[in-house]
């Protein structure tokens, strides 16, 4: 099981890690509020792999930091940003669900039980960059859809987080 967090603590790291830069690249391009919503999500992911990390210490177990390979920096445009950001959420969900399935065979009732924020968070997130990405249906893709999204974009960069 802390073999399967600390996969875990990696991907949260890594997810981190590519919003940077995606929050990088989207201020590079001029997308103001793409960018401190990627910069918010960064660091959301950093507080999921903090919470996995003081879990596995506090049951008495050792986190492992990993170490991380350079991200994917470049992108064609903002859509190709939210498609990578939502492919990303959905190779986490497996992740999270496969750890699900170890905890309940190891019958882990506390990891289990942790797990269960992460479940919910995950269905959090993909809608999340769902319904971003339906916005280009919606609105459209040119300069000032774009500009229209990337202003949205700036609203849920300061939005709550679920609690
Ligand atoms: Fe922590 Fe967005 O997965």
């Amino acid at each position: 099981m802390k073999k399967a967090l600390d996969g875990q603590v990696k991907l949260e790291a890594d997810a981190s890690s590519s919003y940077l830069a995606m929050g990088s690249w989207c201020e590079i391009t001029g997308y103001e509020g793409a960018s401190s919503y990627f910069y918010a999500q960064s660091n959301e992911e950093r507080d999921h792999m903090i919470k996995i990390i003081h879990y596995i210490n506090e049951m008495g177990a050792s986190a492992t930091i990993p170490a991380q390979k350079a991200p994917t920096d470049t992108y064609k445009s903002l859509e190709d940003v939210i498609k990578a950001a939502l492919k990303n959420e959905q190779q986490v969900t497996k992740a999270i669900h496969k750890l699900v399935d170890i905890a309940q065979k190891a019958k882990d009732h506390s990891t289990y039980a942790f797990l269960e924020w992460f479940v919910n968070e995950q269905v959090h997130e993909e809608t999340k960059f769902e319904i971003i990405l339906q916005k280009f249906n919606l609105i459209g893709r040119d300069k000032l859809a774009i500009n229209e999204i990337d202003k949205f974009l700036a609203t849920q960069a300061t939005a709550t987080p679920p609690a």
